[in-house]
């Protein structure tokens, strides 16, 4: 496991620029790479740096994902794809067939499984056993995608995609679609992007669990431990509770 701790300022640059040399290293070897986005806040001032720096990645060979959505409607202010539409897809040249939105506007339950076919479908085409890089942001109470302490969804391991139940903050309040911990364990890379003072406990948590003791229970972006990728964490000075260095582990 590897933690970056980067200027707040340069932290959305580092991590275009992680994500650009990501996927280019992953098409050096194989024809296709995906990339499951991230939720949130967080990713936007990355996206958007993203978009600026879009010509260093050929996007007819890049498939976009979401690791999680709310279930709202695709051009809500809630909505993740819409998030990622407003700062990244709308400047990119990506094959419209190549952008997979989970359809928040679909009964929950249905649209889970239907995306889940489609993981399926994508991954048993010949594009690898699972995501290249999945992108993950970190909830305060140390959720990441829509994987909450203490929701039954933790402990699924013959399912891809699930459909939520949220109603106690954060907010929105609303149900949610959201892959599972076996679909990030499997991803080649795993990069967490965390931003600010407000995550820097429960990212200590995580990274005492990650190096020393054990926490119970665990918190659900502890259990993000891929089988044989790679995880990375790029976060700010406010967010890293050893201050302004940088460390791996
Ligand atoms: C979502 C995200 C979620 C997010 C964390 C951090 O749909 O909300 O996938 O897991 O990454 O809640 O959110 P912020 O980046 O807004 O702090």
């Amino acid at each position: 496991m590897q933690i970056k701790v980067i200027p707040r300022h340069l932290l959305a640059q580092a991590a275009a620029e992680h994500i650009i040399e990501t996927i280019q290293t992953r098409l050096a070897h194989q024809s296709n790479a995906s990339i499951a986005l991230a939720g949130g806040s967080t990713p936007k001032a990355a996206y958007q740096q993203l978009a600026q720096m879009s010509g260093r990645l050929d996007w007819r060979r890049i498939h976009l994902f979401w690791g999680d959505e709310r279930c709202v409607p695709p051009d809500h202010p809630e909505s993740n794809y819409h998030m990622a539409r407003q700062t990244l897809l709308d400047f990119i040249a990506i094959p419209p067939e190549n952008v997979h939105r989970m359809r928040g506007e679909e009964d929950p339950f249905s649209a889970a499984g239907a995306y889940e076919a489609e993981l399926r479908t994508f991954f048993s085409g010949g594009n690898g056993r699972g995501f290249d890089l999945i992108l993950l942001g970190l909830g305060e109470d140390g959720h990441t995608a829509s994987l909450f302490p203490g929701s039954p969804a933790l402990q699924i391991q013959d399912r891809w995609v699930v459909a939520v139940e949220h109603n106690q903050p954060p907010p929105p309040l609303v149900t949610r679609l959201s892959i599972t911990l076996p679909v990030i364990n499997a991803a080649a890379y795993v990069t967490y992007l965390v931003l600010g003072a407000a995550k820097s406990g429960r990212l200590a948590q995580i990274l005492a669990a990650a190096g020393m003791t054990s926490i119970e229970p665990p918190l659900p972006a502890q259990l993000v431990r891929p089988t044989s990728g790679n995880l990375s964490w790029l976060v700010d000075e406010d967010a890293y509770p050893g201050g302004a260095s940088s460390a791996s582990e």
